[in-house]
């Protein structure tokens, strides 16, 4: 089995960031998204990995996977020039696929427990495709599929107004090279885009079977600052340990707190689960539980709680920062008065520089 990450896209709803950073490679808990995904395509033991990119994403996420390699697994990137839709990235990518079998995934998605079981499912189940499904409250935004009682999908539709059930697509599949058949039969929806879901329902009424999985744990689409923020705090929970390199002088550090070589904290207290990377300096602040700061950035005289703070970033006497994401090299500096709202909330591109009461 071969796999299919989808990276390219436009990542319009995490803007500004992505104006200068593919969403894929925003960090969630020690790693960027994309790195999560590529460890669960490899721990499934698949070898043969493919990258949609775009021409935004491919060079920040050729330079981030570094040599074409993830473990075993070798790594090829695929361009597709313009984000024609989910099914549009099959279709370009069918070189690369050939005729195999493949397991495609959102670059944007986490799954609790990875996919392993169901990759495994898969080979014993003898069907065209299977799809991994989530039960949620609300499923008119969502691919929404109909299944009977032993799993066997019996309809997929795009955005229906009104769902006849509540398990939605999650960005999870497995097809067989009967898929390419049913894109060609597949028109544009009425976004213009080629959808996956349509080209499902295209395979059930070409007879083919899909199968499903309805997911038990957690799943994360990181499509937006609240999807970044939200995933960042599950992921800490779930997968933080207490491991302090860095040096921390007249500070308390309490609970599953990863604290890199190189990175200091002084006068300052951190409350886990949280992450510090390489070349943080914390000074005379407190980390609240739920925050990720990445390589570089100095904290001094704030208090920051549930946000992602980018690398090589400063924030200065900030009484409380809280759900807030800042992208790299930005500056955030307050009066240091108690003027102003006490938490303060912001998402900003790279390079932003902003003073503010507070
Ligand atoms: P989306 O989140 O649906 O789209 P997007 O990434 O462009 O974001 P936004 O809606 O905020 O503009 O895409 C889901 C995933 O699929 C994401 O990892 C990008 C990828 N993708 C492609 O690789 N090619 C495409 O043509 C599209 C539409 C998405």
């Amino acid at each position: 089995m071969k796999a299919l990450v989808l990276a390219a896209g436009k990542g319009t709803r995490l803007r500004p960031l992505t104006h200068t950073l593919p969403k894929h490679l925003l960090p969630v808990g020690n790693k960027p998204i994309l790195l999560h995904v590529l460890d669960y395509i490899v721990e499934a033991g698949i070898e043969d990995i493919g990258i949609v990119v775009s021409p935004d994403t491919e060079p920040h996420i050729r330079e981030a996977i570094g040599e074409q390699r993830r473990g075993r697994a070798s790594i090829e990137f695929i361009r597709q020039s313009e984000p024609g839709g989910l099914a549009h990235a099959v279709q370009i990518a069918e070189g690369f696929l050939d005729d195999s079998e493949f397991l495609m995934f959102l670059g944007d998605n986490l799954v609790q427990n990875g996919v392993k079981e169901f990759v495994e499912a898969f080979y014993v189940s003898a069907c065209d495709a299977s799809i991994l499904l989530k039960e949620v409250d609300d499923p008119r935004p969502f691919g929404v599929a109909d299944v009977d009682a032993s799993g066997k999908v019996t309809r997929m539709l795009e955005k229906p107004k009104e769902p006849k059930s509540n398990l939605v697509v999650i960005g999870v599949y497995i097809f067989t090279s009967e898929i390419h058949k049913a894109i060609a039969r597949t028109k544009p929806s009425w976004r213009g885009e080629l959808e996956i879901t349509d080209a499902m329902q295209s395979l059930l009424e070409m007879g083919k079977e899909i199968r499903s999985c309805v997911l038990p744990g957690w799943w994360l689409d990181i499509g937006s600052n609240q999807g970044l923020i939200e995933a960042n705090r599950v992921v800490l929970d779930a997968y933080s340990e207490r491991d302090i390199k860095g040096k921390a002088l007249n500070s308390r550090i309490e609970g599953r707190v990863q604290v890199e070589e190189g990175a200091r904290i002084v006068n300052s207290l951190v409350r886990g689960p949280a992450f510090i990377a390489t070349d943080c300096q914390i000074v005379n602040s407190t980390i609240a539980p739920f925050t990720n700061i990445r390589a570089g950035t100095v904290v001094e005289n704030s208090s920051v709680e549930r946000s992602v703070i980018l690398e090589a970033c400063r924030i200065a006497r900030v009484r409380s920062l809280t759900d807030s994401v800042i992208g790299r090299s930005s500056t955030l500096l307050g009066f240091g008065n108690d003027t102003g709202p006490e938490k303060v909330s912001v998402c900003l591109g790279d390079d932003s520089k902003i003073e503010m009461e507070c």
